[in-house]
């Protein structure tokens, strides 16, 4: 079977890394691990998007050189996946000359099929967003409105993509393709913006204007336009063209093309990846079966309000992961959220999400059956003879969890995933409370009952620990190692079935899975 393709994003280098792209590369990372325990090969590809005209002016501004610049927030980036255990396959980087052979061998082909023509412009251009500006881009009041920032009239010549030849193809692909963009009500806004006359693209900028980017391979007085330039990471670093350019080290195009998810945020669906890089990959001369699958995220807001360095609320999750452990952040990350919908970030909903769940529910219900085995039978488990209703109820949760926690997790419902696994935490904790342990140690006559109670309680968190693995790897594996139960090398959600342990099992010793923190509300 063809490798699931999972792409993110690749995060602009004028800054670093706030909440939202933390969201996004945990949402990758989780949903890769998630595939894999599902029995698919996986390759995820992640990155940094290091060109253009606002990595120059910010390099400007600080007197480094661009290079130097993007180099030093990249490294904010990988240390901070590093932290976070989002492990990818492959890096896109797209000042990697990897990356650079690709696009020019692209670019030339558009040009060789007649797809590129130059002409001149005069028109208002936005520094900020980097393009010309129509009269739809107007406000109701006929002035270009804040979004765009600074607005010059600039009159120059430059190259065109022709983008309107293909727009009726798109309309008709995106009709026919329900699936092409999750969740498909966001294939409304898309079939919206394609509306009205069809403009072409413009793909270049002056060198007078712009010397950070791609330059162009047939006239060397333009760079490629960044958005045309980032859109292909997805293909470059997928081994596109590699044969031709001379890449090496690539995965095979023909192996894992087309990507089954590029997750990107609501804001780059239009008209970047649902309009320019569709249209591309069809001028390129792409079947439809290749075109890739769009997974649309919301977006994480403070207090309601939009996050943004003027107003001073970005919210930084490298600070976060220290405060909260780097599970403890992408727990709440998965468990805050509905893919495809907006949520607030709120420290209050972290504490709780870390002392009341984590701390509370999941680390407790550890903690007190792994002491009570140890306590009553010295961390020996014995499943016996005895059972009962209560045995069967708990049996039962722990089986049903696990197909609830696949439909919502292949669905991209991991809040919903989330909760059916922790169906059996909830669960587990009221059953120490109605069979009270503590109680039956008490009395031999209830010794085989007891030796159940501790395998049920220990059986169930065996298979919590397998269904969180994909959310929190380092926690789960933690846990995994003091119930003794080393998952096996390939293991997959359909090994899962009750008799994971053995009688005669034995528990090593408890320590606080996820210490309570004396915290009311973080400085974030
Ligand atoms: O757009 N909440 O880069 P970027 C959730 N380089 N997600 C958010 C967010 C928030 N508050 N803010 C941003 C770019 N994102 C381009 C992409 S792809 C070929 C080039 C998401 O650093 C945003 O939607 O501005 C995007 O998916 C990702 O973070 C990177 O944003
Ligand atoms: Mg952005």
């Amino acid at each position: 079977m063809k490798p699931y393709y999972i792409t993110t994003a690749i995060d602009y280098t004028n800054a670093p890394p706030h909440i939202g792209h933390a969201y996004e590369k945990v949402l990758a990372d989780v949903m890769a691990r998630f595939q894999r325990r599902n029995g698919r090969e996986v390759y995820f590809l992640t990155g940094v998007d290091q060109h253009g005209q606002k990595v120059q002016k910010s390099a400007d501004k600080v007197g480094l050189s661009p290079q130097e610049f993007v180099d030093g927030i990249t490294q904010h980036f990988t240390a901070l996946w590093d932290k976070l255990n989002v492990r990818f396959d492959g890096w896109a980087a797209t000042t990697d000359v990897k990356h650079k052979k690709v696009v020019q061998a692209m670019l030339q082909k558009l040009h060789d099929c007649g797809q590129l023509y130059k002409k001149g412009h005069t028109g208002f251009y936005s520094v900020r967003q980097e393009q010309f500006l129509t009269d739809k881009d107007r406000g109701p009041d006929g002035n270009f409105g804040e979004e765009w920032g600074e607005v010059v009239e600039l009159e120059e010549e430059n190259w065109y993509f022709r983008l309107s030849d293909h727009v009726e193809w798109l309309k008709g692909y995106i009709q026919s393709h329900p699936d092409f963009i999750f969740p498909a009500h966001r294939a409304t806004a898309v079939l919206n913006a394609l509306e009205g006359e069809a403009q072409d693209l413009c793909i270049s900028r002056p060198i007078e204007r712009l010397t950070w980017g791609i330059p162009l391979p047939f006239d060397e007085r333009f760079v490629n336009y960044v958005w045309f330039d980032a859109l292909t990471n997805y293909i470059s670093f997928a081994g596109y063209l590699a044969d031709e350019v001379g890449n090496t080290g690539l995965p095979k195009f023909e192996d894992i093309w087309p990507a089954d998810a590029e997750i990107i945020g609501k804001d780059i669906l239009v008209p970047a990846h649902a309009v320019y890089w569709p249209i591309m990959l069809h001028a390129l001369g792409f079947p439809d079966e290749h075109i890739p699958k769009l997974v649309v995220h919301g977006w994480w807001n403070v207090k309601g309000a939009k996050m943004s360095k003027s107003t001073g609320n970005v919210i930084n999750p490298d600070t976060l992961a220290d405060t909260f452990t780097p599970d403890g952040l992408r727990y709440y990350l998965m468990r805050d959220i509905a893919t495809g919908y907006d949520s607030d970030f709120s420290d209050e909903r972290l504490v709780m999400s870390y002392n009341k769940e984590l701390a509370g529910g999941l680390g407790n219900l550890l903690n007190r059956s792994i002491n009570m085995a140890q306590k009553y039978r010295a961390g020996i488990l014995t499943p016996g003879t005895h059972d009962d209703a209560e045995n069967a109820a708990l049996r039962q949760t722990v089986a049903e969890s696990l197909p609830a926690y696949l439909e919502n997790m292949n669905g991209w419902a991991i809040h919903d995933g989330i909760a059916a696994a922790w169906k059996i935490v909830t669960h587990a904790n009221a059953f120490v409370d109605s069979t009270k342990p503590f109680s039956l140690a008490k009395d031999p006559a209830q010794a085989a009952r007891l030796d159940s109670v501790l395998y049920h309680l220990a059986e169930a968190l065996t298979h919590v620990t397998v269904l969180l693995d994909p959310i929190m790897p380092t926690a789960m594996k933690v846990a995994r190692e003091q119930i003794g139960w080393d998952m096996p090398t390939g293991f997959q959600f359909k090994d899962l079935s009750w008799g994971l342990l053995q009688a005669g099992h034995q528990l090593s010793a408890p320590v606080p899975l996820f210490p309570r923190l004396e915290i009311e509300a973080p400085a974030a």
